[in-house]
């Protein structure tokens, strides 16, 4: 294996720090660059002894020393952005700013900054809005977002691989599904642990719980984006893009059963607040996805837990984590 050096952003957030975790354990170095608007100290806290691992805190929004990092990278993983769907109701600015600002800001230190690089992004589902074919696949169209966040991946998606044609460096696009883990802090199983916390008799659903969606954990999302990744190094593809998710969907009352019988409340009542927009959850909010994961398992891969397994796993760590907490 190539020991290679690795910039993370956003590597103190959920899939950040596992990928960081991941990438030092490959034996790679690895800087991890975030502002700390969502990421936490704790979440890296125990790999910050390892001498092949850099902590930079940097806001990409205004960066200063981003130009030296991106030189001294071989490869990039774009992570850094804020991921919260609901905010885009009330506060479009933030994915504007977080999202397209913070990925401009990148694409032009990589501009400036010396020899080709590669840049795996971490865009979204969302990107599909809501989407006719379900399983949905790499090549479906139109893309038409419905939520501020899935508008502002997908100008991420264009300006990357417009830099990448235009400024030869390669760019590997993975869009996904719902990852869900420990260390995650927002998302629907966190807010079903957290309402059940505070009224172990019921629990109010956003929505009218027939949403039904894919899920995928951390475990799995982070081994797919080290495959991918490694898969790519050997390809000889200027920009490749990949679904990276599990097979199968569950619905949010489904969720919200596994969460309950987990937190040992099979009996709460649920009540489930209708949604706005026919049963969503919050405007933006996309009622069904599924992606087609057909291209990934050809590469050679594939998950090992489904949506079901994952929620169920998600579920005890992030109660095991919060009850320490
Ligand atoms: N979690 C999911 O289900 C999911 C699904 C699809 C795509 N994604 C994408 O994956 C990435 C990671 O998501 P996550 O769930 O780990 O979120 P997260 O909020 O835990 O991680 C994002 C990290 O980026 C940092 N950050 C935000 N703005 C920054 C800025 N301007 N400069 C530097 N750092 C900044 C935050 O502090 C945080 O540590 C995001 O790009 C997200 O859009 C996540």
């Amino acid at each position: 294996m190539i020991r290679r050096m690795m910039l993370i952003t956003g590597g103190a957030g959920f899939i950040g720090s596992h990928l960081t975790e991941e990438l030092l354990n490959e034996g790679h170095k690895a800087v991890v660059l975030d502002n700390f608007s969502n990421g936490k100290m704790e979440n890296i806290q125990h790999l910050l002894g390892n001498p092949s691992l850099t902590l930079v805190k940097e806001d990409l929004k205004k960066p200063r020393k981003l130009g030296q990092i991106v030189k001294a990278s071989d490869t990039i993983f774009h992570l850094a952005a804020n991921p919260e769907v609901k905010i885009g109701e009330t506060d479009p600015k933030t994915h504007f700013e977080e999202n397209i600002l913070a990925t401009f800001n990148l694409l032009e230190a990589i501009r400036k900054n010396g020899k080709p690089k590669t840049l795996v992004f971490a865009s979204t589902s969302t990107v599909y809005g809501e989407a006719k074919l379900v399983p949905t696949r790499e090549d479906y169209a139109p893309l038409i977002p419905i939520s501020t966040y899935g508008a502002s991946k997908l100008a991420c998606e264009a300006l990357i691989t417009s830099y990448a044609y235009t400024f030869n460096h390669r760019a590997l696009i993975l869009r996904l599904a719902n990852i869900i883990g420990p260390r995650s802090n927002h998302g629907v199983i966190v807010d079903f642990i957290k309402k059940i916390r505070a009224n172990p008799r019921e629990l109010t659903i956003l929505g009218d719980g027939n949403q039904e969606k894919s899920y995928m954990y951390i475990s799995d999302c982070i081994e797919a984006i080290t495959h991918l990744t490694e898969t790519f190094s050997k390809s000889t593809e200027k920009v490749d893009l990949f679904n990276v998710g599990s097979n199968d969907k569950v619905t949010v009352a489904q969720i919200a059963k596994t969460v309950s019988e987990e937190m040992n409340t099979p009996n709460i009542e649920y009540k489930f607040t209708g949604g706005v927009d026919g049963g969503r959850g919050w405007k933006g909010d996309v009622k069904i996805m599924q992606l087609s994961i057909d291209k990934l398992v050809k590469t050679g891969w594939k998950p090992s837990n489904s949506s079901k397994q994952a929620v169920k796993l998600a579920a005890r760590a992030l109660i095991q984590e919060n009850a320490s907490h």
